[in-house]
Order: structure tokens, then C-alpha cells, then sequence
């Protein structure tokens, strides 16, 4: 839903997928898309970043906590800037999992994103076990504290935040739009106890199993102000049907 002051943004995440092919199919189909009330961000894995011809916005799925030097394997917030990329996927579940990034982790890399202004996108999220004991919100609150703590309130208005619950993640399990409702009213309320301004204006995107049918519905709710779309991002006329959603 359309909520003044804040614009649908609608991410893809290729994760390790994609190919040279998928980055022409993808800008020829968003070329005539002509879609003016919401904003696209695609995050490829960074080789084929100079591949797009600068008409969609661009994001990485990792950014390095530090500047240059003997980190290899790693990708700088500079480099991004060199290939025009505007935004950084920052504590996504996979890499929290995978490479056991922590919260203080994530923290760090979010305040590399903002020093050199990038917007990233905080991804926060619970594992089923911790829904199934009730410890939601205590969970996601501890995600986002850990950011708030390092960088503060005031800068997370250049912040995306991305609620993806990891069940489903990838499963084909959405959260009916009621349960993504939810979270994303407990974290604008969150935020709203440190800055209501902030909490108001900040874009809070939802992601698992996103698809072209069910993201009207998802994107409709008072607090879901977009997406972030793993699998669907890799099938063009689906995203840019998810893509329509948002434009509405
Ligand atoms: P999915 O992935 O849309 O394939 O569930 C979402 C994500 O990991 O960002």
C-alpha cells in the first residue's frame, strides 16, 4: 500500500543464480515497463554488475566491513560505487547462516554501507523454532538493536529493512499478509520509540516466497512497503508482474 512518504520498492535478490543472458532478458523487459510509482533494485552476484547498461538500479548481495586490503573473496563499498550500485544486502539469513555473521557483524557492514552512501538493505528474520516458543519479537528486536546500537536512530533514515522470516525463505511457505503485517508493525514500533519521524518514513520490504500471485495481497498491508524476491527475481515476466503489484 501506497503510504505517504514512503515509495514501494521491489528488490531482487539472484542469489548465486542468474547469467549473462538473464541480465539482457531482465533490461529489455524493464525497459518499456514504465513503472512510476515504485522503484527496482536488482542484486546480481557482483560479476555481472557491469553488464547492466545503468537504467535499473543496481544492489549487492554482500558488502566487505572494510575499506581495501587482504580480505580475499571480499567486495568493497568503493567498488560498488564504481559500478554505480546504490544499494547493499546486508545480514541476509543465508550469510548470517552460511558464513555466521552476527548480529554485531551485520552492524559493522550496515555502518560500511551508510559511510559511503549506499542505502543497504538490514534483512531480519526468525527461524520457525523461534516463533514456535514465542520469542518473535524478542528475536527481531535484538537484530535490529544491534544496528541501532553502532550506528542510531538518526541514520536509519538511509536504511531499507528487509523482514524475511527464514521458514520461508526459498520454501514456498509465505507468511499470510496478516503475520507479515504484524512484524513489520512491531518493528516501525520499535524504531518509533526511538524516533517517530524515522519509524513512519522508513521502507520495510517483506521476503520469502514472494510471487506474482500472492503480492498484491502481501504488499496491500499498512506497513509492507515492497519486497525482497529471491526465486521470482530469476523468472522476468514474474518479477515484473511483482513489480506491477507495487505500482499500484
Ligand atoms: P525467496 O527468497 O523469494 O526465494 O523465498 C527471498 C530471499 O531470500 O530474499
Amino acid at each position: 500500500m501506497q503510504v505517504v512518504g514512503r515509495r514501494q520498492l521491489v528488490a531482487g535478490n539472484w542469489k548465486m543464480n542468474g547469467d549473462k543472458a538473464l541480465v539482457g532478458k531482465m533490461q529489455k523487459i524493464f525497459a518499456t515497463a514504465g513503472l512510476d510509482n515504485m522503484d527496482v533494485v536488482i542484486c546480481p552476484p557482483s560479476p555481472y554488475f557491469g553488464l547492466f547498461d545503468g537504467k535499473l538500479k543496481l544492489g549487492s548481495q554482500n558488502i566487505s566491513e572494510f575499506d581495501s586490503g587482504a580480505h580475499t573473496g571480499e567486495v568493497s563499498v568503493a567498488m560498488l560505487n564504481e559500478f554505480k550500485c546504490q544499494y547493499s544486502i546486508v545480514g541476509h539469513s543465508e550469510r548470517r547462516a552460511d558464513n555466521h555473521e552476527s548480529n554485531e557483524l551485520v552492524a559493522l557492514k550496515v555502518e560500511q554501507v551508510l559511510k559511503a552512501g549506499l542505502t543497504p538493505i538490514l534483512c531480519v528474520g526468525e527461524p520457525e523454532s523461534v516463533r514456535e516458543i514465542g520469542k518473535l519479537f524478542e528475536f527481531i528486536a535484538a537484530q535490529l538493536n544491534a544496528v541501532l546500537m553502532k550506528v542510531g536512530v538518526s541514520q536509519f533514515a538511509d536504511v531499507v529493512l528487509a523482514y524475511e522470516p527464514i521458514w520461508a525463505i526459498g520454501t514456498g511457505k509465505t507468511a499470510s499478509p496478516a503475520q507479515a503485517q504484524e512484524v513489520h508493525a512491531f518493528i516501525r514500533g520499535h524504531l518509533a520509540k526511538q524516533d517517530v519521524n524515522i519509524a513512519a518514513n522508513i521502507i520495510i520490504l517483506y521476503g520469502g516466497s514472494v510471487k506474482g500471485n500472492n503480492a498484491q495481497e502481501l504488499f496491500s498491508q499498512v506497513d509492507v512497503d515492497g519486497g525482497l524476491i529471491g526465486g521470482a527475481s530469476l523468472d522476468p515476466q514474474e518479477f515484473l508482474s511483482i513489480c506491477q503489484a507495487a505500482n499500484q
